[in-house]
C-alpha cells in the first residue's frame, strides 16, 4: 500500500478512536495505536503478584514497559509505553488493562504532563485493542476509575507528587526525582 494510504488510514483511526486533543500540544508527538501495543507481553515485565491497589481492580498484576528507563534518568523517553495488566477474571477478554504512552509535546499539560492514558482489552486471540484513550478515558458505564466524582487517571497520576516521578506511581518502575 502506498504511503498516502497509510496516512489516510492513520487519520481515520485517529478520528475513530477520538483521541483527546490538547490545544497546548506541540508538534512531533507520539500517538499510539493498536499495533504499538500488540507485543506488549514481550516487553520488560515486572510481576507484582496478586494485589488490590487503590484505584485498580484486584488480581494478578504485571507491568510491561516498552522502553525501560535509562539508568539514572529522571523521566521516560517519549514513545515509552507502560501497560498494567490485571488478570481480574479467568477469561482474558475480561482482564483489566491500563496503559500510559509518553506522547510528549506538552500533551496533558495540567495533569500527567506528556502522558496519554489508555484502556485496552484483549480479544479472544489475546490481541490488545484500544477501548478508550486520552486525558480522561472512560469506558461505557461506571468503573472504579471513574466513580463519577471527578476522579480520573490524572487525579492520581497527574498530581504534584506523581509528577516528581514522571507521573509513574509503581515504585518498581518509578524514576527517582532529579
Ligand atoms: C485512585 C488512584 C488511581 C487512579 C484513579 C488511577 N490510577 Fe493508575 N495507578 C495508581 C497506583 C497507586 C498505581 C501503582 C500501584 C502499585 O504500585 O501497585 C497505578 C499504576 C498504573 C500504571 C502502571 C504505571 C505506574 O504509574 O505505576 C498504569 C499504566 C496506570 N496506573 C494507568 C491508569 C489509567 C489509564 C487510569 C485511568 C483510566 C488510572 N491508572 C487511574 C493509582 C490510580
Amino acid at each position: 500500500m502506498r504511503r498516502s494510504c497509510w496516512s489516510l488510514l492513520a487519520l481515520a483511526a485517529l478520528s475513530c478512536s477520538a483521541t483527546t486533543a490538547d490545544p497546548r500540544e506541540g508538534p512531533g508527538t507520539f500517538i499510539a495505536f493498536d499495533p504499538d501495543f500488540a507485543d506488549y507481553r514481550s516487553w520488560r515485565a515486572h510481576d507484582l503478584g496478586v494485589l488490590a491497589p487503590l484505584g485498580h481492580p484486584p488480581g494478578r498484576q504485571t507491568l510491561y514497559v516498552s522502553r525501560p528507563l535509562a539508568p539514572g534518568a529522571a523521566r521516560y523517553d517519549d514513545r515509552a509505553i507502560i501497560v498494567r495488566e490485571i488478570q481480574s477474571d479467568p477469561d482474558r477478554t475480561k482482564w483489566d488493562l491500563f496503559a500510559m504512552a509518553r506522547r510528549g509535546g506538552g500533551y496533558n499539560a495540567s495533569g500527567s504532563i506528556d502522558w496519554e492514558f489508555f484502556i485496552l482489552s484483549l480479544d479472544s486471540q489475546g490481541v490488545p485493542h484500544v477501548v478508550a484513550r486520552g486525558i480522561s478515558p472512560a469506558e461505557s458505564g461506571p468503573t472504579p476509575y471513574h466513580p463519577g466524582e471527578g476522579v480520573t487517571c490524572n487525579t492520581c497520576h497527574g498530581n504534584e507528587d506523581a509528577r516528581r516521578g514522571d507521573c509513574v506511581l509503581s515504585l518498581e518502575i518509578r524514576p527517582a526525582p532529579p
